[in-house]
């Protein structure tokens, strides 16, 4: 864990909120492990957040357990990155709150992700109203420069800006730093099995731990057009080549979009070869996973040893936030 200041600090958090799948690698992990070696970097399990969807404590306790298991699988080094549970810094509870105290509630009511919550059904309580501001907390309590995040997250990055400047204007002070939103670069937006954005909320993932029968199942479901084998295909429009790319090399996807493009190769046997290129990608991930699984007390080890080294950064910065609005600097119990 590497704690020189003059690395930007990078921070991202992932909520534990189901299995994850290739989007979500594509389109975040593969960058969060990568980043780990540009900077100071921070990831939680983000399980306060998870609250707002989860609320059934087995359920939740085995979503958490799983997000660490398949972050270190699939290459976080906890060498090189604090990597720890959210809800193991309860400062940033207490900072939730000194920032909702100068968080207008017209900014929360703009946010997109709310709002697309309520209209999926999410009931709309306190503590989802209150989602951006305890995600702001995160960001601000460990003085985090960058924050790689998906374009739907960006937004509460901007709040996150409005929030610590309204602070700073209301105290005159200057306790925190400003943030910026770190988006993958050229990261697609992965397509599920039935050509929308892969998400778990539209039940068309490809599981990034599935394997056997059940990967296989999700992988011949993948829609395609009727084109007979002999026609030829667009490969920029067929999901399986689009996922494709993604998982085998880049002269294994040529040869691919060769073979679609001309004609006389159907999308069964287009699908049999992302089939044994997701197998052959992941394999040393489900291995590690494995070997994690039969290991849990390195796993605890590894959160509560993040969990310590990212608390001691929290309580020097909430600790500022508290003397800033004229509350003791530590609560008496806290000493
Ligand atoms: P889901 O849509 O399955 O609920 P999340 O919203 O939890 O996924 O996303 C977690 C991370 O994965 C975010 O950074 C998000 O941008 C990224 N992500 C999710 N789905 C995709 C996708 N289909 N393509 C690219 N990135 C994705
Ligand atoms: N809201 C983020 C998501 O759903 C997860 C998250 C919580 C987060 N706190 C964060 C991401 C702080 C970045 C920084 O993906």
């Amino acid at each position: 864990m590497s704690q020189t200041s003059d690395r930007r600090r990078i921070l991202s958090g992932v909520q534990p909120s189901g299995k994850l799948h290739l989007g979500n690698y594509y389109g975040a992990i593969a960058n969060h492990v990568a980043l780990q070696d540009q900077g100071d970097a921070y990831y939680f399990i983000a399980d306060y957040h998870a609250l707002t969807t989860v609320q059934d404590r087995e359920r939740l306790a085995e979503l958490v357990r799983d997000v660490a298991l398949d972050y270190l699988a699939l290459g976080l080094d906890p060498a090189k990155a604090t990597f720890f549970r959210q809800s193991d810094v309860p400062e940033v509870t207490e900072l939730t709150w000194l920032l909702a105290t100068v968080t207008g509630t017209g900014l929360l009511q703009r946010g997109h992700s709310y709002k697309d919550k309520v209209a999926n059904g999410i009931t709309p309580r306190a503590g989802l109203f209150l989602y951006p501001v305890l995600m702001a907390s995160d960001i601000l309590a460990y003085l985090s420069d960058v924050v790689p995040v998906g374009k739907d997250q960006v937004q509460h990055i901007e709040m996150t800006q409005d929030m610590a400047q309204s602070f700073h204007e209301a105290y005159g002070c200057e306790v925190f730093r400003r943030p910026e939103a770190l988006m993958a670069e050229g990261a697609a937006v992965v397509p599920g099995t039935d050509g929308r954005k892969m998400s778990k909320s539209y039940s068309n993932t490809i599981q990034i731990f599935a394997e056997g029968k059940p990967l296989k199942t999700s992988v011949m479901g993948i829609v395609t057009d009727s084109l007979g084998v002999d026609e030829p295909k667009d490969p920029e429009a067929c999901a399986v080549y689009q996922i494709y790319k993604l998982v085998a090399s880049p002269e294994a996807a040529a040869e691919m979009a060769t073979r679609l493009a001309a004609g006389g190769y159907g999308y069964g046997e287009a699908k049999k070869a992302l089939l044994a290129a997701v197998n052959e990608a992941f394999a040393p991930a489900r291995e590690r996973r494995r070997a994690l699984i039969s290991d849990p007390d390195y796993v605890e080890d590894v959160l509560r040893a993040g969990a310590t080294a990212a608390r001691s950064v929290a309580r020097e910065v909430v600790g500022r936030a508290r003397e800033a609005v004229g509350l003791a600097r530590a609560s008496v119990t806290d000493t």
